[in-house]
């Protein structure tokens, strides 16, 4: 999409060991929204969430259900990726910290890190908290202060990142970016820990062993927070970040209690790789259930599905919005979302827009009306409708989603008053009467388009209905809101089929058939025993492939089994009727080989000529095309589009035909 300004967007990266509840989905949800929002303002937008799948968590779970690391995680992130579909979430790039591709970016960042003088071996003995995945300040045989349960006493060797020599470059870069950390508590919070003294911080262990390995530096393997940081860089292009163009991320999302490790740490190991940073980090608040967080741990936890399955998909997102302050916690309460469901959806937007469109089928034709000479208040409402513009930009700009939505709603309910007042339905059959209502209603028609366009982000499903009905030509998420104004709503134009909208529902009905729903949910058996839930492909058509293989460990013995050398391009030519392949001659030394590589989207044949490159050589011959390949040329994947950029050499001068290890 050239021309477009990029933004890049992330959620946390999810651990594996539990199954998405609804604070996840709050973070989730929150990005898929600005992220709508975002496009409707004419942004080219990534968004990326993803799975965090490596550590001991995930070494005890796998092993207590009897299944390999690699398809328990599979499994798992399947599940995830099922979730946010049925959710209307629409990630672009959907990471797993098992990805090939994150693997390489973690290691080339930490070469980089190194390469800098940021990392040195050492030796650590420390309490940990395996579930928080962090060492913790307590004696041994104290809990966890965070989440209270037992830590356990480790010492091992492992490399450490100079984090103390960042605490001024931290310090200074709030300084000159006071938008960096938010909100304001936050910030305050991350400055007084940074101006408290940094430590030095343990990034790899030798005590796991599902984790990406340190190359060269085995049995070592990324600690959880240097792995999973990485993963925003990893869905972007990685080390060939700047090709992609989203990096630096403008926003990470997150929960309050994983700021830290993304003011601090994470900017400090980009500072120290020299790698730009990203521009905000976001902390939100949590939603609570009786007052404590909602979590697996605590067993407070409420599931999205039935929810969705009772109410839709946007009753929950619309509560979630709504119902708490962006920033600060909120309690869910099923009482409070059903209230919501249908005073505001059922009673207030959905009726708005049934309404509407009877009366303008029952007396217009089906077709929006001409308005005629406006009367006071008409202009009134119109105003009201423009400025509602103005102010749900802001407060969306702001992240402000509960102001925004009070904004859309304070202008429904003005319109509701207004048709109270106008009362179109008692209005004759003269000209004058007809002429009046038909004002009316072509008034109350705008605003609905105008409140629905606003919406959008909030409530994908349910205003992609509306906008039909009011026969709108493009589709509502891809309304330029930058363009929306008063009075752009058409005459003549015929209204679409009436969709059911938030069918008012019972509250005790609602809320046993979400209980029931929950309760026969915990009966299942978990997604690691029972058969994968097929993953599904990312809107954006992502080169997700998170191929569980990919995954697994194998041993060196695995590894020496492929022979890769360098190769020298010596012709390339592309193959008639097959636009993605070249056909290359490859000097590997000991001959030439003739072999198909995908890349001919991207590369120039010519520009191949004499290139050294990564050829996997011992690989059985086969025909592509009816075109005979005789090994197999080393790229990785990149992007979005699943580019393949060459494995090559550029700063040493390789023999041609050596062996790569
Ligand atoms: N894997 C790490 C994050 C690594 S990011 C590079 C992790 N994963 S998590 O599965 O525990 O997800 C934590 C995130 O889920 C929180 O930061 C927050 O965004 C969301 N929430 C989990 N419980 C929540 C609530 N009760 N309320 C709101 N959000 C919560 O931490």
């Amino acid at each position: 999409m050239p021309g477009k300004p990029k933004y890049y967007l992330t959620t946390p990266i999810y651990y594996t060991n539990g199954l998405p509840h609804i604070g996840h989905t709050y973070s989730t949800i929150v990005c898929d929204t600005i992220r709508r929002y975002k496009r409707m303002r004419g942004y080219d937008v990534v968004m990326t969430t993803g799975t965090d799948e490596h550590g001991v968590n995930v070494e005890r779970s796998a092993k207590k259900a009897g299944v390999p690391e690699s398809e328990f995680v599979a499994k798992m992130a399947a599940e995830w990726r099922a979730l946010w579909d049925e959710l209307g979430v629409q990630g672009d790039e959907f990471i797993r910290t098992t990805d090939l591709k994150h693997a390489h970016t973690v290691q080339w960042l930490f070469k980089q890190c190194r390469d800098n003088g940021f990392v040195y071996p050492g030796h650590y003995t420390g309490q940990y908290c395996i579930y928080d995945n962090a060492y913790v300040d307590v004696k041994p045989g104290e809990n966890c202060p965070d989440c209270g349960r037992p830590t356990e006493t480790v010492t091992e060797a492992n490399f450490y990142f100079k984090l103390s020599v960042f605490q001024k470059p931290l310090l200074d870069w709030y300084a000159k970016h006071p938008d960096f950390i938010q909100p304001e508590a936050r910030r305050n919070e991350v400055l007084s820990f940074v101006e408290g003294g940094l430590r030095d911080l343990s990034i790899t262990r030798t005590s796991i062993r599902w984790g990406i390995p340190v190359p060269g530096e085995e049995p070592h393997v990324f600690y959880v927070w240097f792995d999973a940081l990485t993963a925003y860089l990893s869905a972007v292009g990685g080390p060939q970040y700047e090709k992609t163009g989203y990096w630096p991320a403008d926003l990470h999302l997150v929960g309050k209690e994983i700021i830290r490790f993304h003011a601090v740490y994470w900017p400090a190991f980009l500072m120290a790789a020299g790698l730009p940073l990203p521009k905000q980090v976001w902390a939100h608040g949590w939603l609570l259930m009786d007052s404590a967080k909602m979590s697996k741990s605590l067993g407070n936890v409420v599931r999205p599905r039935p929810i969705v399955h009772v109410l839709g998909m946007d009753a929950l997102r619309y509560y979630l919005l709504r119902e708490t302050v962006f920033g600060q916690d909120g309690n869910f309460s099923y009482d409070a979302l059903i209230q919501r469901y249908n005073s505001d959806l059922a009673n207030g937007l959905g009726n708005l827009a049934s309404r509407t469109a009877a009366m303008i089928e029952k007396n217009c034709g089906g077709k929006i009306p001409k308005p005629s000479a406006l009367q006071l208040q008409d202009t009134a409402l119109a105003t009201k409708a423009q400025e509602a513009i103005g102010e749900v930009l802001e407060q969306y700009d702001k992240l402000g989603f509960s102001l925004a939505l009070e904004e859309i709603w304070s202008l429904i309910a003005a319109t509701d008053k207004y048709l109270t007042t106008e009362h179109p339905w008692s209005l004759g059959e003269n000209e004058a009467d007809q002429q009046r209502r038909a004002t009316i209603l072509w008034t109350t028609a705008e605003v609905l388009r105008i409140a629905t366009a606003l919406t959008h982000p909030v409530l994908p499903e349910s205003t992609t209905k509306v906008w039909s009905l009011l026969g709108q030509p493009v589709q509502v998420g891809s309304f330029p809101l930058d363009g929306l104004r008063w009075g752009q709503i058409v005459p003549g134009t015929p209204l679409g089929k009436s969709p059911p909208l938030f069918p008012r529902i019972e509250k005790a009905e609602a809320i046993e058939r979400m209980e029931a729903m929950e309760n026969e949910a915990q009966k299942q058996p978990s997604p690691v025993t029972a058969p994968a839930v097929a993953s599904t492909p990312t809107a954006g058509g992502a080169a997700t492939a998170a191929a569980p293989a990919a995954a697994e460990k194998i041993g060196i013995e695995d590894f020496a089994k492929v022979e890769m050398r360098v190769g020298q391009i010596k012709t390339a030519e592309r193959i008639v009727g097959a636009d993605k392949l070249l056909k290359l001659t490859v000097d590997i030394g000991t001959e030439i080989r003739q072999i198909c590589a995908g890349i001919a989207q991207y590369y120039e044949p010519e520009k191949l000529i004499g290139r050294k490159v990564a050829v996997v050589v011992n690989l059985a011959p086969r025909k592509l095309r009816g075109v005979e390949s005789n090994g197999m040329i080393v790229a990785a994947t990149v992007g979005p589009e699943g580019r393949p950029v060459l494995a090559g050499f550029p700063d040493e001068d390789v023999e041609i035909g050596a062996r790569l290890k």
